[in-house]
């Protein structure tokens, strides 16, 4: 099969989908790999490293014109049309895509009989946790976003005692202990913060404590979790008891990094302007959760803004902003999804499995989801 891999053209976007490792191991499979010119370029991946490792470099048109295009975002509206239409007719084309808000991207896809791999699809059973790009962009976003408060941050984060005087350690809370939540406790604790975290799922206190966060406990009379695990939305009542906790301890805090999500998607308001209007000048927040609507009612989308000398910082794709180690790590789940679809006879999607079934959006240009339905002639 014919592999493209096309540069990124959101403008926050520095990560990309294959990498020289990737590559090599996708033309030992017997594919070949078209890379557009300068694809790697912002994950510091030079045209020659792919070149060495066996890709054709390509001008965008030839990586497009693929019998299977990986990518991170979605195609795109690019001027006065859209990225979609460089795809071949019939063509497979492998992102995040999280469908539902481009109905122009929808009807292009299903007028090319496209076929469609959502990489924020892929179940989170233990048998696909290798292929869990979610995962994978969530922990370096937990990271990260401790380092962009340490940043701004004018002070030090651990206690230190020195000959001019004891500086006591930053108190950070953690909003959200799921993938990015416990990144962030573990990344705050190693810089010496003293760190507190909240989650709704009582079953993440031993996580939280194994990375050196304090778990703050609440009383939250119905249950906070799902069959599978995941965090149910918080009833009205309970979400008043939670901003009072995080009212508390937040205006307590120099640092907050807020990752509360329902669903993987919507961000439920926990922390009110009055919190941190409440903080000390010099404090940070950061809102991880600003895909979703923010957890902040400060949050501003892809901003960085200064409330009363507080810091609230909406940074979009905080992963992208590590694009060596993100591209990586996104290049080896999309390498292990694909081998996964390789079967004996070679590439075959079937719609039947457990973990192909769920990724695949839209097949052939029929829609398999409410969210590529729209632009679609028979959705
Ligand atoms: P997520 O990004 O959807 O949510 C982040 C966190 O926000 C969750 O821990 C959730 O409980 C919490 N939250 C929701 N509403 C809240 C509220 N009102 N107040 C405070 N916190 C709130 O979740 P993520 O990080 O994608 O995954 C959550 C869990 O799923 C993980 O901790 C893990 O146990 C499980 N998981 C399992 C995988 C597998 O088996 N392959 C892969 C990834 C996650």
């Amino acid at each position: 099969m014919r592999i493209g891999v096309v540069r990124e053209t959101r403008g926050d976007e520095r990560r990309v989908a294959a990498t020289p490792e990737t590559v090599r191991k996708l033309r030992d499979k017997g594919h070949e790999v078209l890379v557009e010119r300068g694809a790697g370029v912002a994950s510091s991946i030079m045209d020659a490293d792919y070149a060495a490792a066996g890709a054709s470099l390509v001008d965008g048109d030839g990586a497009w014109q693929a019998e299977l295009v990986l990518k991170v975002q979605r195609p795109l509206p690019r001027g006065e049309g859209h990225e979609a239409e460089r795809l071949a007719p019939g063509a497979m084309v492998l992102s995040f895509v999280y469908p539902g808000d481009d109905p122009e991207l929808n009807r292009i896809l299903a007028e090319k009989k496209a076929t469609v791999l959502a990489m924020e699809a892929v179940p989170r059973i233990s048998r696909a946790q290798s292929m869990d790009a979610l995962s994978a962009m969530a922990n370096i976003a937990g990271y990260r976003a401790v380092l962009e408060a340490a940043n701004l941050f004018p002070r030090y984060l651990p206690l230190l005692m020195t000959a001019a005087g004891r500086i006591p350690p930053a108190q950070v809370l953690v909003v959200g202990a799921g993938v990015a939540g416990l990144s962030a406790i573990a990344t705050a604790k190693r810089l010496g913060a003293v760190v507190k975290a909240f989650d709704t799922r009582p079953a993440v206190k031993d996580q939280v404590k194994s990375v050196g966060g304090e778990f703050l406990q609440l009383e939250l009379d119905a249950g906070a979790e799902d069959k599978g695990g995941y965090a149910k939305a918080a009833t009205a009542e309970q979400t008043e008891k939670i901003k009072k906790l995080l009212h508390e301890t937040g205006v307590q805090s120099d640092i907050i990094i807020t990752t509360a999500l329902v669903g993987g998607k919507t961000a439920p308001r926990l922390i009110e302007a009055e919190t941190v209007l409440g903080m000390k000048p010099g404090s940070v927040v950061v809102d991880l959760a600003v895909e979703g609507g923010g957890n902040c009612a400060l949050t501003e989308r892809g901003a960085a803004v200064q409330h009363n000398g507080v810091w609230v910082l909406g940074y979009t794709n905080l992963a992208g902003r590590m694009p060596f180690d993100a591209s990586r790590l996104y290049a080896r789940t999309v390498l292990t999804l694909l081998n996964h679809m390789h079967g004996k006879e070679g590439f075959k999607l079937d719609l039947a499995d457990e973990i192909t079934g769920p990724v695949v959006l839209m097949h052939q240009g029929q829609a398999r989801v409410d969210g590529m339905k729209g632009g679609n002639a028979d959705g």
